[in-house]
């Protein structure tokens, strides 16, 4: 019998050694740890040294993922990368192909910045339901330490390195209950990795731009009141097409940006803390990885189990937003 239905069979995740707090955060600009946890809940974030590469991270997490999920990686039809922040712009999920030896899989990079898990796990799930492939590893991961301005309070305070991954497997019956995605380009000023490009002359009839990306900038205000609005609405859809209410959520898990947009989507959908599942003391915003990171340690920590209903969110730059809800396991 075709399996047309998917299911998250697995879970991995990994973060650099590395440690900066919120005190250590003072000795590079003008904030304080008071400062810091009030505003996000944020108290430490993990920094790739030099030595550590995106695929590295990557790689570790998809490993744990394809372990845990009792595949081999050559069993994996496709390898999905969401990150925005690659070893090489041309893409970097090939690299990872190569370090699991995945040699049956088609691996290639997925840019949605801290929506990209769950665009991630939308796409992935499009290749299974139409049967043609049957075994894909999600990845979401970031090192947004390489293209933060560390001497900018407003944005360097908030941001992590880390990497999670999950297997996605055709199943019969569909465990990916719901879903809605969104972008609004409008906005797109708000949040941005931008590219400062400077003309060239090549000859002296032909121009070119040459340039560099310019580091994080981002309206935290404007973004802040565009999660707290769009990310409710964007779950209760997704609650609508999975045709549940949002009682039966066992667990909420939303993109760790800050705790205080937790808090808010948590009360206006009106889920109790204990649903709630949140870690971004510890690791910061890590963009992509930051809900694969949250949910592989919840699943590690038992807290997740076999048959548990799951809600979660991303949202960030574009703009972009997406909820989906899953049930947990086979
Ligand atoms: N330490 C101390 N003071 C600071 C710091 C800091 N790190 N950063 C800003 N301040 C100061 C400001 O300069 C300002 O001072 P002023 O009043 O003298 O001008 C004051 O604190 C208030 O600043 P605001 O920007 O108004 O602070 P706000 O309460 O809005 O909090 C924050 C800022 C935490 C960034 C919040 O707006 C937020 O979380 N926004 C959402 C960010 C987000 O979720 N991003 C997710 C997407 S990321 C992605 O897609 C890659």
């Amino acid at each position: 019998m075709e399996k047309l239905g998917i299911a998250i069979t697995g879970s991995g995740s990994a973060v650099p050694k590395n440690t900066l707090t919120n005190e250590a955060m003072t000795q590079l600009v003008e904030t304080s740890d008071e400062w810091i946890a009030t505003r996000t809940g944020i108290r430490q974030r993990r920094l790739a040294l030099p030595s550590e590469s995106l695929s590295m991270l990557a790689t570790t997490a998809a490993s744990q993922a394809i372990a845990s999920a009792g595949i081999k990686a050559t069993d994996l039809d496709l390898i999905l990368l969401a990150t925005s922040t690659p070893d090489d712009l041309f893409g970097t999920a090939c690299q990872i192909q190569a370090q699991l030896g995945a040699t049956k899989a088609v691996a290639f990079d997925l840019t949605a910045a801290c929506s990209g898990f769950v665009f991630g796990l939308v796409t992935a799930s499009q290749y299974i339901k139409t049967g043609v492939y049957q075994n894909v590893l999600l990845i979401g991961a970031d090192i947004l330490s390489r293209w933060v301005d560390w001497e900018d309070r407003r944005t360097c305070v908030l941001f992590g390195d880390g990497a999670g991954a999950v297997v996605l497997q055709g199943n019969q019956s569909d465990r990916l209950l719901g879903f809605s995605l969104k972008s609004d380009g409008t906005q797109n000023h708000y949040l941005n990795l931008a590219y400062a490009p400077s003309a060239q002359e090549l000859l002296s009839d032909v121009n070119i731009t040459k340039g560099h990306y310019q580091p994080i900038t981002m309206n935290g205000k404007e973004v802040y009141r565009f999660a707290v609005q769009k990310v409710p609405e964007i779950i209760d859809k997704a609650l609508f097409q999975a045709n549940l209410t949002v009682d039966q959520i066992d667990w909420l898990i939303l993109h760790q940006a800050n705790q205080r947009i937790i808090d808010s989507v948590a009360q206006r959908l009106n889920i109790p803390e204990n649903k709630v599942i949140s870690n971004l003391a510890n690791y910061g915003n890590t963009s992509a990885a930051s809900i694969p990171l949250a949910l592989d340690e919840a699943v590690r920590q038992g807290k997740i189990k076999q048959n548990d209903i799951i809600a979660t969110s991303g949202f960030g730059a574009g703009l972009t937003w997406g909820a989906a809800i899953f049930q947990w396991g086979r």
